[in-house]
């Protein structure tokens, strides 16, 4: 059995995939994301063309740890939750049992693991996004793969997901896929910002120059620190700031080829903005401070970022392309 830890817009998409492929998956997560699946069943679809529908009576959804042990558990709550969910899988699972963290954010496995000592945490990635459409309505928004720590309860699960043209990459080092997610997550609080959907974000010159320089300020952190960022996109994280400098007209042309977005997309960020959550702004921005710090230098427009979104809640009005390079001070 595989364990969904937070059936959310991830959670919900991967087991739904998971038990589409034939696994048994069972759902943790609130009332208010279980009921809609419990009236409507949970319906998956994507910008390929998908759909996949599991009937309501088919979904096994809990709101606390079922007793039976799950033979691999994803790990899929925002980070601000980590903790918390860590602390009740360490209460409930056999000591060993393996957790994979899918969350974004460069760590969340390693704080998990702080948390919850006598269980396996790897590291997982999710590199495309995932809206939630209400209803139990779950939908793939852009192209991409998953990505985890190589580990022998994984490879049937990487099976079940390549059963579904999703491609599970097991991987010796993941720090590399994680940092590569990481610069692609810095346009998060650039989107949440812009209150935009992201490709039409994507499309305003202002707010390109905005992730640029939030992305360029990390690729010298990164070279700092000796880390290579593995190249999540059509090109290297390097090129990918020279697309993301070029004129609309001619990034439209590359876009069209390069990145897969449908018009819907949005950040889960903005979302969280939106509902007044706590947003995962101090694991993408405040993770590049950190390593910043960790090998003497220093952040400034990542921690400008941060400050941005945090600032939200006195705020409250989306920033055109100018009030955001402005605040950033680019
Ligand atoms: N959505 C995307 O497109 C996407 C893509 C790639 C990666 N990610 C990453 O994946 C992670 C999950 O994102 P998401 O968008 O799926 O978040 P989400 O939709 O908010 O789903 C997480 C769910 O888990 C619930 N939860 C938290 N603690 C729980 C607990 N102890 N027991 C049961 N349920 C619990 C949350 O409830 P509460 O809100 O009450 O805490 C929430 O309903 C994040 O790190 C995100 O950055 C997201």
């Amino acid at each position: 059995m595989v364990l969904v830890m937070g059936a959310g817009a991830v959670g919900c998409f991967l087991g739904g995939l998971l038990q589409a492929s034939g696994q048994s998956v069972v759902f943790v997560g609130r009332s208010r994301v279980l009921e809609p699946l419990a009236t409507h069943g949970l319906t998956l679809t994507d910008l390929d063309g998908r759909q996949n529908t599991i009937a309501a009576d088919d979904l096994r959804l809990f709101s606390d740890l079922p007793s039976e042990p799950p033979v691999v558990t994803l790990l899929c709550v925002k980070a601000g939750a980590t903790l918390a969910a860590a602390q009740l899988l360490e209460s409930s699972l056999p000591a060993g049992s393996v957790v994979v963290s899918m969350q974004n954010g460069v760590g969340q496995a390693a704080l998990a693991q702080s948390a919850a000592p006598s269980l396996c945490f790897l590291d997982g990635m999710v590199s495309f996004n995932i809206a939630n459409l209400g209803d139990g309505r779950y939908h793939r928004g852009t192209a991409g793969f998953l990505a985890a720590t190589d580990h022998p309860v994984l490879r049937p699960v990487a099976e079940a997901f390549k059963l579904q043209q999703l491609k599970l990459r097991l991987v010796a080092d993941m720090r590399p896929i994680q940092w590569g997610k990481l610069l692609l997550n810095l346009n998060n609080p650039v989107n949440a910002l812009s209150g935009m959907p992201l490709r039409e974000e994507l499309m305003q010159a202002g707010y390109r120059r905005c992730l640029a320089a939030l992305q360029e300020e990390a690729l010298n952190v990164l070279r700092a620190a000796a880390i290579e960022p593995a190249q999540l996109t059509a090109v290297t994280p390097q090129k990918f700031l020279r697309v993301l400098r070029l004129p609309t007209f001619l990034f439209r042309l590359v876009a069209r080829k390069a990145l897969k977005i449908d018009a819907k997309a949005r950040s889960s960020m903005a979302d969280d903005l939106s509902a007044r959550r706590l947003t995962e702004i101090a694991w993408l921005c405040g993770q590049v401070q950190r390593l910043a710090q960790s090998v003497g230098l220093q952040a400034p427009l990542n921690a400008r970022m941060q400050a941005l979104v945090e600032a939200w809640p006195q705020r409250g009005v989306p920033y055109s392309p100018r009030q955001l390079t402005q605040a950033l001070g680019i």
